[in-house]
């Protein structure tokens, strides 16, 4: 397919590609149910705040530059999560958090919005991981929701395995005083160093006393992260692996892109495919997965 480039395409009222930060290229959404951005870079959603009031979370120490993954907002992990099914792959979470993607189009039908985005395989993919595939990412949002779709289809001729994530980092007034429900008697593997890896089983709401970095296995439960004056819900379709993660004290001060005292602020609870929930797609075959958020 022929891209486009964003600025020659005709948007709908309140949709505009905008110089972002450090030269990079975003698209703003400015209508009357919210307001968004996305980064061209990786597909990256920043912002979602509909009514006014934000949603996701973005570190103020976040570093946008190519080749530099964003921290905060919603990276898009593929085709491995963090270093992959056998530890040793690079860079962490795959390769196209830090890819431009190009825009397809956007479209409204007046309550919603949708930014339509694509990548496929080049020479430099290629070299990091030797398949041919399209990817298709559809941002949906509205007052009330916040639907991500991605879609990955095979265009080669072999079968290949993958893992993905929407990496959805959310603002919290507290993280202390959070719970996410929902994933009670899930199994999952403990990914903080040096802890007993599992897999565990859920016990009751996941509360924050320490670092926390929980990958749940075979399950598409729908997770629920409690603040003080908001629930927001994470409701997930084609993703059997949902992460939650906290880096919690010693995990942020070692982040170069994340404020040390920004972790009180913050959660990310992933829809995913990692580990044995990784997908294998037969040649010409596609498989969806999304996200839907909800305040
Ligand atoms: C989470 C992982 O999804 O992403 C954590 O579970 C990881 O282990 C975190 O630290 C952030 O990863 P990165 O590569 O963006 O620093």
């Amino acid at each position: 397919m022929t891209q486009v480039p964003a600025s020659d395409l005709t948007l709908p009222d309140g949709v505009r590609v905008v110089p972002g930060r450090d030269g990079l290229t975003a698209v703003q959404v400015d209508v009357a149910s919210c307001f968004g951005e996305l980064y061209l870079h990786g597909a990256h959603l920043t912002s979602w705040r509909p009514l006014g009031s934000e949603v996701l979370w973005m570190s103020g120490a976040a570093v946008f530059a190519p080749g530099r993954a964003i921290r905060g907002g919603v990276p898009i992990c593929f085709p491995w999560f963090a270093d992959g099914p056998d530890g040793t792959s690079t860079p962490a979470h795959g390769f196209v958090r830090t890819t431009e993607w190009g825009l397809v189009d956007a479209t409204t039908d007046g309550r919603w919005v949708e930014l339509h985005l694509a990548l496929t395989d080049t020479e430099q993919t290629r070299a990091l991981w030797p398949h041919s595939f399209a990817a298709d990412y559809r941002v949906r949002m509205g007052e009330d929701e916040l639907a991500l779709l991605l879609t990955v289809t095979n265009t080669g001729d072999a079968p290949f395995t993958f893992e993905e994530a929407l990496h959805t980092y959310f603002t919290v007034s507290d993280i202390r005083s959070v719970q996410v429900r929902g994933l009670e008697g899930s199994s999952y593997l403990d990914m903080v160093p040096g802890a007993d890896r599992g897999p565990h089983v859920q016990q009751g709401p996941i509360s924050f006393t320490a670092e926390l970095d929980r990958t749940y296995q075979a399950t598409g439960a729908t997770a629920v992260i409690r603040d003080r004056d908001r629930s927001v819900t994470v409701a997930r379709t084609g993703s059997s692996s949902a992460i939650v993660w906290n880096p919690w004290v010693d995990k942020s001060a070692a982040m170069a892109d994340f404020g040390d005292d920004e972790w009180t602020g913050m959660v990310c609870v992933e829809t995913a495919n990692a580990k044995a929930d990784a997908v294998t797609l037969a040649p010409g075959a596609a498989h969806t997965m999304t996200a839907h958020v909800s305040v």
